[in-house]
């Protein structure tokens, strides 16, 4: 597959640069919790939502190179369940943010053969947002490239309390024996019951937490964190990203 983004970048930056990525050993599902934007306005005298909005321009820096890179799955923390208690135009303007990203980018998408996914309470969120993400995911859903999985209204405790919900409720029908409750039946009643496990999770702004994202998928995933702030992340920061996760050693809890 062409790389069409060189590794090497001619712009400094602060991390050095990873030479030597292996181009047929990368992760095949990376999760990103793109943190930071606030900070990042603040510092430069900008309301938060400024940051925001930078925010998203770097996430198509980020799909573009994932997708060139033959990443299969990129999930996205794009808006958490705990994030609606930010203040009522923040939130407005994050939920308006899909709808933006979508109108400029969704031609470029189906051109790449990206397919778009969400993981969340779809159903809670604005109409509007949902119209324009349903329909991302409608006119994207035969492609067969990169998944863009956006987690929107995503918490991870939510999604493993309505498995158990269906789980016990399959159990009370008389359909499932409790003995036949295993690891695999959880995972197929998560939102991410059709996707690989993320191998590799970003977190940016310095944070090391995972803020209720993915709690049950991550188990065995690698975890990098950089003290960079989301809009200022680049493709030479996620290639060293997973650069890094190529010198790392998966054992499973084995030896
Ligand atoms: C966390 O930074 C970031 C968010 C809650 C929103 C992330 C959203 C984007 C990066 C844009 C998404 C784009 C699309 C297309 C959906 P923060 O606001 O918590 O930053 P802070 O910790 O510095 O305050």
């Amino acid at each position: 597959m062409p790389i069409k983004f060189p590794f090497t970048k001619s712009k400094p930056k602060p991390d050095p640069q990873s030479p030597g990525l292996d181009y047929k050993q990368l992760p095949q599902h990376v999760a990103i919790i793109m943190d930071g934007n606030g900070r990042w306005a603040k510092n430069k005298g900008l309301p938060r939502i400024a940051g925001h909005k930078e925010g998203m321009n770097v996430v198509k820096k980020i799909v573009r190179h994932a997708s060139n890179l033959g990443i299969e799955v990129l999930t996205l923390y794009a808006f958490s369940t705990e994030n609606w208690k930010r203040p009522k135009t923040e939130v407005e303007f994050l939920m308006k943010l899909p709808m933006e990203f979508l109108n400029t980018y969704l031609p470029e998408l189906i051109e790449k053969n990206v397919r778009v996914e969400t993981i969340g309470d779809f159903e809670r969120l604005p109409e509007h947002t949902k119209t324009a993400v349903q329909e991302a995911k409608d006119r994207t859903k035969d492609n067969t490239g990169l998944i863009l999985n956006f987690a929107l209204n995503y918490g991870s405790r939510y999604e493993m309390v309505e498995a158990v919900k269906i789980v016990a409720e399959e159990v009370k029908q008389g359909n499932l024996d409790v003995d036949k409750i295993d690891e695999g039946c959880i995972s197929r009643h998560l939102y991410t019951a059709d996707l690989k496990e993320p191998d590799l999770l970003i977190r940016t702004s310095g944070e090391q937490r995972l803020s209720n994202f993915l709690l049950w998928q991550l188990a065995y995933s690698e975890f990098w964190f950089t003290d960079v702030y989301w809009p200022d992340f680049d493709e030479a920061y996620f290639e060293k990203a997973l650069y890094d996760y190529q010198n790392r050693k998966r054992r499973y809890g084995g030896v």
